[in-house]
């Protein structure tokens, strides 16, 4: 089978990429407005950009009617935000949190997760996160317009946070103490328990 991209409808192209590229980690990403108001949202296109300096990368897609999500809209006002990877434990706080904020209500409604502040930015951070990173924008390079684009948004790591115990040796987090969702397509989770290790490498 063979499929050119060039011609498909966006949405099938959508399916077609976030079926393939699996397992994502995903980047659960707390921003403030210019005026100041919280909001948190996930990001499966998520990777690493650079160590030197330390950058990561994560992409917000404009949504179906062309409208730009709060989260970009923030990052270009603020140019701050915190990058939290999301253990199994957070998926049902993950999930609410990817849902438009119902009009007139702040965060509260995301159920057991809890704002703590950041050290290096101004927006908080999730108190039950294992590993928080406070960025600053780098740059936005986008793709497209309209419908469907890209604004790959690209920090700088500023300051990393780890719950006590999650990097035993002090350099390396334990993966296993992390245990870290993978998206798959829709609503489709992994977890990381079946390591294999190499030994070529
Ligand atoms: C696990 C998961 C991963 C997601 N990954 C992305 C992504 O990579 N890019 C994107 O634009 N939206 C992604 N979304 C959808 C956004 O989280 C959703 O559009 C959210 O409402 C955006 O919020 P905002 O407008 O407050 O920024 C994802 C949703 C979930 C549940």
């Amino acid at each position: 089978m063979e499929l050119d991209l060039r011609n498909l409808e966006p949405r099938h192209a959508h399916d077609l990429l976030t079926s393939s590229i699996i397992p994502r980690p995903i980047a659960w990403v707390t921003t403030l407005s210019g005026e100041g108001a919280l909001n948190l949202a996930p990001f499966s296109f998520f990777t690493g950009v650079a160590w030197n300096p330390p950058a990561i990368a994560f992409s917000v897609v404009n949504r179906d009617d062309g409208s730009r999500k709060n989260t970009i809209v923030n990052i270009e006002e603020t140019g701050e935000f915190v990058v939290h990877i999301v253990s199994a434990n957070l998926l049902v706080p993950m999930e609410s949190s990817a849902k438009p904020i119902p009009a007139g209500e702040d965060l509260a409604y995301v159920k057991g997760i809890h704002m703590v502040p950041s050290t290096a930015v101004k927006p908080p951070r999730i108190a039950e996160a294992r590993i928080a990173m406070e960025c600053s924008l780098d740059r936005i390079v986008t793709i497209g317009e309209g419908a469907g684009a890209g604004n790959l948004i690209i920090g700088r790591v500023l300051l990393y946070h780890a719950e006590q115990g999650l990097i035993p040796n002090g350099r390396e987090v334990d993966c296993s103490r992390l245990d870290a969702l993978g998206r798959l397509s829709g609503n489709r989770y992994c977890l990381t328990q079946s390591v294999i290790e190499s030994e070529t490498n």
